[in-house]
Formats: C-alpha cells, structure tokens, sequence
C-alpha cells in the first residue's frame, strides 16, 4: 500500500511550524493583532523575503516562496502607492544575490522613503509594518557592521522616520539569526516581530501571527543582548588559532543571567502572546534519596490563561546547583513543555518530571577527589519554574548532604594548551566573575586494535546476511584490505547511481561492492528541506532557530515526518541534518541551520526531528560532531575548550539524541578540537560517542575534512588512517572509491599495513546501518498528492540546429544565477555519437561548492562540480540517436559560474 505525500498538508503543516517558532518580543498597547484594515508596509524585504540561510543548508529548489508582502495582501489592503513605489524600485534594484557560491549578501540595499509619502500615507493610515531582512550562513559568519549583525544607517533612518510618522510601528525581523535590537530602547516601535526564516510559507506564517489568527507561542532559543561586544566571546570569536572557549559552560544565559543581566535586552526563554498567562503550583513530589537511588522530582503546575484569548505557552524549569568548588550559572534549563491552545478563562495541567541527576557537573579539575566523575556536588539545589529564564520562580529546594558521584570516567579531549577561563565565586553581593587555568591532561596515545582478522575467499551477497543465513563477519571477512578501505570512502558530489545532484553515497561505492550486492546509501543535504542540485524542486521548511523557537517538539516531529516522505519519494537514505551546533555567538553564519544556545532544548528538538523522519526509516545525519561554532576558516579553527565545557554544553545535545536512540549516522565537524581535527578524534568518535554513549551507527566526515594524527600535527586529506583508527568511519567525498589505492594511503601515511581490524570494525559499522535504514531493502511506495508546479520563468530555452560537425553554441547573455536553467533544445540532423564541449569558471571560494547539475531528455546525466574557484573543461558524452529533438538540462544551484564557451562536436555517424 502506498502511503500518501500531500503537499498541501506538508505546506500547512510548515505554515503552522513557523507561525509557531515566531516570537513576540513588544507589544505596546496591543498594537497587535492588527486591527486595521489598510497598512503601510515599509523595506524591500516583504518582497524579496528571505525563506533560507545560505550554503548547502539553503539550497532547496523550491517551487514556490509565499512573500511576506503576498501573504499580507491575503489579509489586508496594503497602501497603494507605498506599494507600487517600492514595486518600481525593486525593478531598478534587484535583489542582490551575489557572486558565487553562498555569498549573498548579509542585508539589501533600501530604498530611500521620501517624506512627501510618509506624510501622506500617514494622515489615513495608522499603523506601519517594516520588514527587516538578514541572511548569513555557511562559509560565511555575520560580522559586527552595519547591514550585518547591526542595523544600517539607512534602515535606521527608515525606522526612525517611521515612528515619526506612524502612530503605530511594527518590525518584523526576518533573519535566521539574531541581530542587534538594541535600537529598540531608542526607537520605541510598537511591536518586534522576530520571524526568523519560514521557508516556502514564510509569508503565510509571519501573517498568520500578525492578524492574530495564530496567537504566538515562540520562545527566544538564544538570549538577545544589549551589548554584544561585552559577550565573552567576543575576543576570540573569528580566531583561527587559539579560539579559546574563555568563557567556559556560561554560554548564553548560563552568562548572562550570572554575571551580566544588566546586559540581556531580552531573556531566554522570553516571548510575548496576546493573551496573558499565569501558574500555579499543584504540588511538587521531591524523591530524593541517593542512598536508594532516587532522584526524581514530579512539579504538577496549572497554566491559567487570564486574558481573553486562546494561546498556548511554555513552562520552563530551570534547576540552580550549588555553587561549589566547580563553580555554575545560577539556572540552567532541566525541562519544559509547552501547553495545547488553552481558551481564554480556562487552565491547563501541566504535569513535569525531572531527574535531579539532570544537572549533574563535570570535574575536570586535576587531584580533585573527583577528577573525571560526573558528581552532584554537596549544597542547595534549587527548582524554579516560569514563562523565561529570568521571571522564573522559585519552587523547591534540595540539599545534599554529600558530594555524589555518578560516573566515574577518564579524561577525554583534554586541552593542550594552557588558558585560563571564567569561574563564578562568591562575592559579598552575589556572584562575582573570575578566571582560573584550565586543567591541561597533555595528550594519550590511541589504542591500536589487535590486527587478527583474515581475509576469506567465501563469496557472499549481502541478501545472505539480510536473510540470516550469513553472519556480517563472514560477510566482510571475503573482502580485500583495499576493498573494505575503498568502502571507507563517500562518492560524491553528485554520485553516480543515486538521484542524481545530491552531496553524496556511501556503501556500495565500487563495482566489487556493488557485485557484493551491497547498496549505495543516498545522503542529501539539509536541514531546510533536501537539497538535490538536479533542477528538482523540494518543499523548504522553516529555519532552524525558529523551530527551536517553537519549544515544541510535537509539531517538529510532524514536520519532519513529511520530510521524511518527500525524502522516500526522492529515494534519499539520508538527510544530512539536522545540524545541531550550540549557538555560542550570536554571529555565527551557520546559527540559522542550528537550535539554540542551550543544550536541552537543541537535544529535545533534534531528536524530535529524528523520530519524525524515522517514522519512514529515513535517517537523519546530525552535524557537525563538534565545536563547529563559526564559519570563518571553518577548516583550520582551532576550537580551544575544557572538557568540562565540551562536555557539559557543546556535546551535551548530541548525548542527548545518541541516548535517546535516535541517531544512527553522525557528521563529524571540519574545525579542530583542541588541536585535533574532529574527524580523526578518537576520543571524541571512539571514546566519548561509542564507549561511553553506547553509540551504534555510522560516522562520516564532512565534505572534503582534514584529518591529522595528533594534536597541532599537520593535516591533510590523503591520510585517511587516523580517521579510520578514530572510527570515523567514512570520508566523504571523493569522486569515485574505486580510484582509491592502498598503496597511495600507506605511501601517504608513512605505514607498511593498514589495521585490518578497524577497517573490519567500520565496516561493520556502516553495513549495519545499510541493512536497517536502506530504502532499497524497505521499500516504501509513496504517491504524491497536491504537488506544487514549478517556476518556470527560470528555464531558459536555447534552440540549437545541428547541421554540422561542430556547432557554437552561444549562452553569452544567459543567466547562471541560483535557480536557473538552461535548457538545449539540439534538434539533430545527423544521427550519431556527439560531445557537449563546456567550458565553465567557477567564482566560489575556498572548499565552497557551486555545480552544474546536467540532464539528457530529462534523465539526470551527472553534475559537473566546482569546489573553489576553478575553471573547468567537460566532455559530455551524447548519444542523439534515438530522439530527433534532445532536451539538455543545465541547472544551476548556486550563482557563481560563468560558462566561458559551449559547443556541440560529432564524434561519430551512427544510425538511429
Ligand atoms: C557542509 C555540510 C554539508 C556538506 C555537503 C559541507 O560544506 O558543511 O553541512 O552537509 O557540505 O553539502
């Protein structure tokens, strides 16, 4: 039986997700939900609405974007001539998309509003909305400038001139990423709208939210500052060498809340609604007795909604440790949940269960009593529960007598460099900020597996083990030491024998493995939506941050169910995503692909995505394993941390969804690890993920990775033998497996053998997760309903006649912008064998991607890849003789390519 992809439920199912992630942040005098008909609406944004980030994470082909503007005018009659005069300009102002791969600019040029407009509009219309929009995203962080994190003078000017006119002033920020609002204390706007990016329906959501139709329910994932420059990490954010990770596990509030409240524009966890809502406490059930093991506390709390409309809201709870000799934030988040629509007058019970054990610390002090124990430390424990961070009440107290180790472990991604980092003391009034050094263990040597496994001249299928007549050791024992490292490797981009355009496959890579019957595994990127580089169209969800904004991971999980269909109709195994790096600044690029400063809330979200996806066997892979927290040299960054901060914060959500059992394939992050690249970390991909978490899945590197063999050695991509040792288990992506030689890699590496047994080992590893979650093997059909048509206006038809050998092509004047394609329409005149001869640059920088993704009478041929800047020569082979008229897809998915000369060659006559 098939089971049914409805786009126009995928659609409302992602309207209702962004609406749900959209925080209020002001609303003086309920301005909102606008009551008023007519509306002025102000900035470009409303047009060019920025659905999406940049990089792999934002490349969704999608069929259609709902503007800001367009979803207003479903509602409300827009005033005309601000209307048209920005409709006018925008024709002499296009959006600026940029010059290659990912490098949209962060903000777009405004138009200047003329004070004859303003008053005019202003004398019949109240209330003025002004859009403001931001993009940031992969390969490229935000920067402190104006049109980036800050607003620009222009935009300034235009909110300024706004509230100088409008007896009403909403903003609506449209940006993935928080931006500086410290305008605000200036400006004084009415409402702050913080949208986010909603994907396909932003337009629809952000409307939704405006006309009250959904009442907002967001939460701010990320605290929102006054002063970013007095942020901790402020000094080091941008470094390459020596990032240091000064300010310990006070990330975010855990800051903020501590030290610097003076600073917090507004709190996490904070988030308006247009109706009002109070608690109660019912009872709180305190079960706490580490002598017998129990640690339970069950808070039963009564929401009742006291204004008079229906909403929904989140109760947090936050649990404060003892201060101690390790030093803590005075709340961290340990639970929350968010209500069902309550309707004005009535209540909800909310009923929360919490761990105490849940705020357990890391020592990493050296000759403490409990050196490398996870501990509750002896002192006042506190539960506090309410609608933010900082509003949160009070609610129990627990004392523990004594110190309690929970865990005993061994030092793992100890620092090899001395740094010093904040330590919270105790000072006359309250808490005080200090810095201590930072326990540096030096480095251990990584086991070596004994390497005893021989090679069998068996021949079995991977039917065999599927069908249990063969064990998996058997089956991976007839494979040569080169096969089973070829098996170590990705195909990609654009692999052969999966849809084609997507980043990459992994498992049946060469033909031997492939006679071995074992599949290709397909991975496409993102966490947005899935990304093929094929001219297909895919459905783009909201960003990241606005569906961690929701605090609900119910209708994530929704969500990402109809994710995981449109990835069975597509036949991609894996979705590369969701990326779930901790926000530790507020101008990292990426911020827009992941949750949150907190590692709770980015764990609960994530794994709630997971279970959506699996709900049709399709996994989800979750990057970037780890301390991936800028963009700029994202390759060579050193990430400095303790263990007690990686611990407690930075790899916290990924233990989180290892734990939950949800995660079966990780993505390992390009940057360094206290001098160790990720990929070849094996504390962090053995030690850590696999021994102590009880991880069972695969582990792939990130595209193109680095690898090194110890800390602050040199690195490269060749030596794939400490990657293989940490049980990274693949390298993604080369271009072809079968190319890869043994003989290279010892040479490369310095070695006389490869170790068997780990390639054994990994091969495993990624044989296991082939077996359970390949859509070859569970087969699944999916019938498509309601499935958007495309944008034609981006195909570009180029009418080719083929009357002799050698025919020019000319695509001068053609647009290879992100999106378009260009379509050869070769109507032959001889039949035969011919070459398609392209001769393209690429503008995009360093390790970014830009392609051109070819398809012959609509069967996907392959995709020429850039990766940088280079300028490259493709043959493409052909066959025109069955059809006369032969149809030659180009598409490109990003901007950045130039295509310097096309011409069409006979290579040879043959008959039809
Ligand atoms: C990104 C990954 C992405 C991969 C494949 C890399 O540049 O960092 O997140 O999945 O490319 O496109």
């Amino acid at each position: 039986m098939a089971v049914v992809l409805d786009y126009k439920k995928y659609a409302q199912k992602a309207r209702e997700a962004g609406a749900e992630g959209i925080v209020l942040l002001e609303n003086s005098n309920n301005v909102l939900p606008l009551v008023d008909q007519e509306i002025a609406v102000f900035g470009r944004t409303q047009y060019d609405t920025i659905y999406c980030g940049t990089g792999s994470g934002g490349l969704v082909n999608v069929p259609y974007v709902v503007s800001i503007n367009e979803g207003l005018k479903e509602k409300y009659t827009l005033a005309e001539k601000v209307d048209e005069t920005y409709r006018n300009w925008i024709k002499e102002n296009p959006f600026d998309k940029g010059q290659g791969w990912a490098q949209t600019p962060f903000s777009q040029k405004e138009m200047d509003l003329c004070e004859d407009l303003l008053k005019e509009t202003s004398e019949n219309i109240d209330t003025a909305i002004f859009v403001i929009g931001r993009t940031a995203g992969e390969d490229k962080d935000f920067t402190l400038d104006k049109g980036s994190y800050y607003l620009s003078e222009k935009e300034l000017k235009i909110i300024k001139d706004l509230r100088k006119h409008f007896k009403n002033l909403v903003v609506v920020v449209n940006s993935g990423n928080v931006i500086d609002l410290s305008w605000q204390e200036e400006v004084q706007a009415d409402a702050i709208v913080f949208a986010w990016q909603g994907g396909s329906e932003t337009g629809h959501s952000v409307v939704d939210v405006l006309s009250g139709d959904v009442n907002p329910s967001g939460k701010l994932p990320d605290t929102v500052l006054r002063d970013i420059k007095r942020h901790p990490a402020f000094k080091y954010f941008g470094r390459v060498e020596e990032n240091l990770y000064e300010e310990d596990i006070y990330v975010g509030y855990r800051y903020f809340e501590t030290l610097d409240q003076e600073n917090v524009l507004y709190p996490f966890g904070y988030g308006l609604s247009y109706t009002e809502f109070e608690f109660e406490v019912l009872d709180s059930l305190v079960n706490v007795n580490p002598k017998a093991d129990n640690y339970d506390i069950n808070l039963q709390v009564r929401v009742n909604n006291i204004g008079n409309q229906s909403g929904k809201t989140v109760v947090q709870v936050y649990g404060s440790k003892p201060q101690g000799g390790l030093g803590n934030p005075i709340r961290e988040l340990i639970a929350f949940k968010k209500t069902s629509e309550i309707p004005a007058g009535k209540s909800e019970d909310v009923n929360i269960n919490i761990d105490l054990r849940d705020l357990k610390s890391y020592d990493d002090r050296l000759n403490s009593d409990t050196e490398s124990c996870y501990i509750l430390e002896a002192g006042e424990y506190k539960i506090s529960a309410g609608f933010d961070v900082r509003s949160a009440k009070d609610i129990e107290n627990i004392f523990l007598e004594d110190t309690i180790v929970l865990e005993q472990l061994t030092s793992r991604l100890s620092p090899q460099i001395s740094f010093k980092r904040v330590k919270v003391v105790k000072a006359e009034n309250g808490l005080e900020l200090d810095y201590e050094d930072v326990p540096n263990r030096g480095y251990a040597e990584v086991p070596v597996l004994e390497s005893d496994i021989k090679q069998t001249d068996a021949e079995f299928k991977l039917t065999d083990v599927i069908s249990g007549e063969v064990d998996l050791d058997e089956f991976i024992a007839q494979f040569s030491d080169e096969d089973l490292l070829q098996m170590s490797y990705g195909n990609g981009m654009g692999p052969i024998g999966v849809t084609a355009g997507i980043a990459g496959a992994f498992g049946g890579v060469t033909e031997r493995l492939l006679e071995a019957g074992i599949l290709l595994y397909a991975c496409a990127d993102g966490p947005s939506g899935i990304r093929m580089d094929n001219g297909s169209m895919a459905f783009s969800i909201p960003n990241g941050t606005c569906l961690a904004a929701s605090f609900n991971p119910e209708i994530n999980q929704e969500l990402f169910e109809f994710v995981g269909l449109e990835c069975r109709k597509n036949n991609i195994d894996s979705l590369l995503g969701p990326g779930m790096n901790i926000h530790r600044y507020a101008l990292c690029g990426r911020n827009f692909e992941y949750f949150s400063e907190d590692p709770l809330l980015t764990g609960v979200i994530a794994d709630s995505q997971l279970i959506g996806m699996k709900k049709y066997n399709v996994l989800g892979t979750v990057k970037h394993f780890a301390l991936n927290n800028q963009e700029y040299e994202r390759v060579n960054s050193d990430s400095v941390v303790s263990e007690r901060a990686a611990r407690e914060i930075y790899l916290k959500p990924f233990e989180y969804i290892v734990r939950s059992g949800n995660a079966q394939s990780i993505m390992t992050s390009y940057n360094y690890i206290n001098g160790l690249h990720a990929a070849s970390n094996y504390d962090l991909n053995t030690a850590i993920l696999r021994d102590e978490w009880g991880y069972d899945g695969v582990v792939m590197t990130d595209w193109w990775a680095e690898l090194n063999d110890k800390p602050y050695s040199s690195s490269n991509k060749e030596n794939v033998l400490p990657m293989i040792r940490a049980q990274n288990d693949l390298f993604m992506v080369t271009p072809s497996a079968d190319r890869v030689s043994l003989e290279k890699v010892l040479e490369v590496s310095g070695k006389a053998e490869i170790n068997r047994s780990e390639l054994v080992r990994n091969a495993k590893n990624i044989l296991n997760v082939i077996i359970k979650y390949s859509q070859a093997i569970h087969p699944l059909s999916v019938e498509v309903q309601n499935e958007p048509e495309s944008n034609s206006d981006k195909i570009q038809v180029v009418d080719v006649y083929q009357d002799k050998e050698k025919v020019d092509i000319n695509l001068a004047d053609l647009s290879t912008d992100i999106g378009y394609t260009i379509q050869l329409l070769i109507e032959n005149h001889t039949s035969g064998i011919f070459e398609l001869r392209l001769d393209a640059t690429s503008t995009a920088k360093d390790v970014a991607q830009t392609n051109i993704a070819l398809s012959i009478n609509n069967v996907p041929e392959r995709t020429i890849n850039f990766v940088g800047s280079e300028r490259k020569q493709e043959n493409i082979r052909l066959d025109l003789r069955q059809n006369l008229l032969n149809v030659v897809d180009m598409h490109f998915a990003e901007s950045g390519i130039k295509i310097n000369s096309a011409e069409l060659v006979l290579l040879e006559e043959k008959n039809r």
